[in-house]
């Protein structure tokens, strides 16, 4: 594989560049050097252990690797660290503490400048509340929040308090609440009256006492429920006497002043629960050391980040994992001033983000390819409006860029020059794991590039064969990585039957991605090759939505497949199968279903389109073919049909849609 940092541009026919070397004077300070690749390649645990060692560790660690219980890794052996304290004190102590840590804005237009000193006051205040509570190391504490500075302020005590969080998107349904605090046997949950959505108060504590329920029903690990006021939008709330508790009343009063632990750098920091191909969610399980580590790391070199003169900005919500590495973990702990915005893009209007760019002179911007098609749908006079000139790094993040929103990026949000970091990962990885150094790597429309300083990638074919340039395969990593998870909460033989199975001879992890080499060796993501739908950048599973919708009384069968969105990535396309007893209502009843799995799930997992359908097609063994069903969502010619039971369906399911 020859190197992707080639310098040169190459024209393509239509004379546009198909890749971008380094500008200049970007390259020149570039905070990532190119012998970084070189330094990893040689002795990749040494430059690990390096990395490490820009963390506070109040105990050094003896070995930066114990693999021998694989796929169980170990990293930083003997390392005791507090991952709150590298978030906060660490800058309080070097001199740091009047700088801004989170600029945060709120819906309304209301804002607040947090610094990392009035961080460190609320964190031991949360801490020393937390404690009160009888909650210990390992006990675990679920946050069901919108992005408001306790949520990250909860994060952190959390952290500090050596007690994992489990964050579950403040998007998600009741139901999907409380799969998650029953899994992790949460003993606090965390959350608010409500939220503001495009400009309105909408209720958010009424999902947790419907999640938790009552008497025989109740979630048994829940002890508290802890409540910040943000909307106040309703005077008769529920509460539930010696369970609820208000944030102002309780933590606000606690003492500022808490002496941290250190903890094992194997220590359970979080669990984050994702969709896999089937349908219960996974609990995604990180630890202290490794994690950090490499969400540091990565946040310094990727983000090229100076944390005297840069402002940051991740447009990631807590509740997936680019929120809580690169708006939580990595950010703070390399002392960074970031955003922290808590609406939608469109509220009050579609200047929103511009006016906040500008406002505070935004220098290193990183959203979804998702939000980036939005913005040109709505149009470049917006942006255009605004002086953005203070950008001067992009990131995309989530799913696969295309070239021409990759383009617009740069040419109206980068002034035809801010390097773009596409950046390739997953929650299951913790931190970034392929895409360009800016300064350093050249970069191409709608390719990550290659593996980071550190990361051992390849795109191998079914044989475990790295694939020839020009050629695609899956997308396996090689090698163990500092912040990889540790394993699925309490289901060690689905983390290997999912991950570590299909490579097992070889010991490789499998990710679930299909990716490519171009002629230049630089690596192409091409999307999931499972059962994983990418919906604007958020995982969602077929057979999640599936059950949700056969949970409809009149529904017998369901299937669900992601088609191309040009927006969203993919949209959500339903095929069902009525019970023999229901009427089709037409328009009502295909309301009803996609209401069904937005209760059930959460609105981003509505479907795009139901086709109620006579058959759904199967193969001989049962199984349904949802390849086929792609081909008529997308409007194709179908694929090969010869496996069909009765390759009549087809006809039948067309004349529906
Ligand atoms: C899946 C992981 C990475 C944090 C947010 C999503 C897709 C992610 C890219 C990218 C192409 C990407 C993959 C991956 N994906 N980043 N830069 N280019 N695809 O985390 O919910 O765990 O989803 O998102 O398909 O497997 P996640």
């Amino acid at each position: 594989m020859s190197s992707a940092t080639g310098q040169s541009t190459q024209g393509s026919q239509d004379d546009v560049p198909s890749a971008y070397p380094p500008p200049p004077e970007f390259a020149e300070n570039a905070v990532a050097k190119a012998g970084l690749y070189d330094e990893a390649e040689q002795d990749r645990l040494a430059y690990w252990a390096k990395e490490a060692r820009r963390l506070q560790w109040d105990t050094d660690f003896t070995d930066t690797l114990d693999w021998t219980d694989a796929p169980f890794a170990k990293w930083f052996v003997g390392g005791k660290l507090n991952v709150a304290a590298n978030c906060v004190d660490r800058h309080v102590d070097a001199g740091n503490g009047d700088r801004v840590a989170i600029h945060w804005v709120g819906e309304p237009g209301d804002t607040r400048d947090i610094t990392y000193s009035d961080l460190l006051t609320e964190v031991s205040q949360a801490a020393n509340y937390f404690t009160s509570l009888g909650l210990v190391a390992g006990d675990r504490v679920a946050v069901y929040m919108p992005m408001v500075p306790e949520a990250i302020v909860t994060i952190l005590a959390c952290a500090r308090l050596g007690l994992p969080h489990s964050v579950v998107f403040a998007g998600f349904s009741a139901g999907a609440l409380r799969s998650r605090v029953d899994d992790a046997e949460a003993k606090l949950v965390v959350t608010t009256d409500g939220q503001f959505r495009r400009g309105q108060p909408a209720p958010l504590k009424e999902a947790v006492d419907s999640a938790l329920g009552t008497g025989d029903d109740a979630a048994k690990s829940v002890e508290k429920v802890l409540v910040v006021r943000r909307t106040g939008h309703d005077p008769d709330l529920n509460w539930v006497d010696g369970r609820d508790v208000w944030w102002h009343e309780t933590v606000a009063n606690a003492s500022d002043t808490h002496a941290y632990e250190a903890f094992d750098a194997e220590h359970p920091l979080f669990l984050l629960y994702t969709s896999g191909t089937t349908g219960k969610p996974k609990g995604i399980l990180h630890t202290s050391g490794g994690y950090l580590t490499q969400v540091s790391s990565t946040f310094h070199n990727v983000f090229d980040h100076r944390p005297e003169s840069d402002v940051f900005w991740c447009g990631a919500d807590i509740g997936w994992v680019t929120g809580h590495s690169y708006l939580v973990y990595g950010p703070l702990s390399n002392g960074a001033t970031e955003i922290i915005y808590e609406g939608t893009p469109n509220s009050p209007n579609e200047h929103r983000h511009f006016e906040i760019i500008e406002k505070y002179r935004v220098t290193t911007y990183y959203i979804a390819p998702t939000l980036i098609r939005t913005f040109m749908k709505w149009g470049r006079e917006i942006p255009d409006a605004h002086d953005l000139s203070s950008l001067r790094l992009l990131g995309s993040v989530g799913e696969p860029i295309n070239p021409e929103a990759w383009r617009w990026y740069r040419e109206v949000l980068g002034a035809n020059s801010a390097p773009i970091v596409d950046t390739w990962w997953q929650t299951e990885t913790g931190g970034m794991m392929v895409s360009p150094l800016p300064g350093v790597t050249a970069t191409k429309p709608g390719s990550a590039m290659k593996p980071l300083p550190g990361i051992s990638a390849k795109i191998v074919d079914d044989d475990a064969n790295e694939v020839a340039q020009g050629e695609q395969g899956y997308l396996v990593i090689d090698k163990p990585w500092p912040a990889m998870l540790r394993g699925i909460w309490r289901d060690n033989d689905r983390y290997k039957e999912t991950y570590w199975s299909r490579f097992a001879a070889q010991g490789w992890y499998f990710a679930g991605d299909g990716a490519r080499y171009d002629s230049d060796g630089a690596l192409w993501v091409l999307g999931r090759i499972d059962d994983v739908m990418n919906i604007s950048g958020h995982r969602i599973s077929t057979s999640e939505v599936e059950s949700a919708l056969v949970n409809h009384h009149g529904v017998a069968e369901a299937a669900v497949i992601g088609a191309a969105d040009e927006t969203t990535g993919q949209g959500i396309v339903a095929f069902v199968i009525l019970r023999g007893s229901t009427v089709d209502t037409g328009d009502d009843l295909i309301k009803e279903l996609k209401d069904q799995v937005s209760k059930d799930i959460s609105p981003i997992a509505k479907p795009r389109e139901i086709y109620v359908v006579p058959e759904l097609p199967k193969t001989r063994s049962g199984k349904i073919m949802r390849r086929l069903l792609k081909d008529v969502a997308e409007g194709r010619e179908l694929g090969d049909t010869s496996t069909l039971v009765d390759p009549t369906v087809f006809e039948n399911i067309r004349k529906k849609k």
